[in-house]
């Protein structure tokens, strides 16, 4: 079962979105404020954590790395502890890809977070320790959207007709 959907999984590229366009040379694919974006993602150490070419994925952090995040968007949700039983790993998730991020509300394990500007937000501060301003939290919203790809179409395999054989579901 884990190889059927890890192959099906495989199949759920997102390609050709503004940002994928922009890092093929596309120097007009992002506008000069989604740009800034970029620039702030990187200068502020956004991608320090959601790095590589899907943004994130690749290792585990302390969520509120500088600075204890609000305990309603914790959620009494303790992380990898719960697993490792390890004091290092308490409140340590993995750093998600941020690829078509707008799509995927709600946010952070807790899904407490509807909104992508106020999650921007309170990575800045958690993460951080930095306080965006207004602004710099529209730039880099602005930048995330264009991680946006083409979505995958999904097609529901039709499945063989049941003979006599075909063990029955148990309903009880
Ligand atoms: C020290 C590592 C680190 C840094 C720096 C960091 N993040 Fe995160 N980010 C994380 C982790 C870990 C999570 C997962 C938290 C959770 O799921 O509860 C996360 C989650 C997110 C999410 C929610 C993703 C989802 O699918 O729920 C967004 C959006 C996000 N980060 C954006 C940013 C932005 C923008 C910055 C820069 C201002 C930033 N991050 C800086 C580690 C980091």
């Amino acid at each position: 079962m884990a190889e059927a959907i890890e192959a099906f999984e495989a199949t759920l590229l997102t390609p050709d979105s503004s940002f994928d366009l922009y890092l093929k040379g596309d120097n007009n694919a992002l506008t000069a404020e989604q740009k800034e974006g970029l620039k702030l993602f990187m200068d502020k150490g956004c991608a320090t954590c959601h790095s590589g070419i899907n943004m994130g994925g690749e290792a585990y952090f302390p969520f509120g790395l500088v600075e204890r995040p609000p305990a309603e968007i914790i959620a009494g949700d303790t992380g990898r502890y719960k697993i490792t039983h390890s004091k290092s790993d308490e409140y340590v998730f993995k750093a998600p890809s941020l690829r078509n991020i707008e799509l995927t509300p709600p946010y952070f394990h807790s899904g407490k977070v509807w909104n992508l500007k106020d999650a921007i937000k309170i990575m800045g501060a958690a993460q951080l320790g930095a306080v965006l301003s207004a602004e710099e939290v529209d730039k880099i919203d602005g930048f995330l959207k264009t991680t946006t790809g083409v979505q995958p179409k999904v097609e529901y395999p039709i499945l063989p007709a049941s003979t006599r054989l075909t063990p029955k579901p148990k309903l009880d």
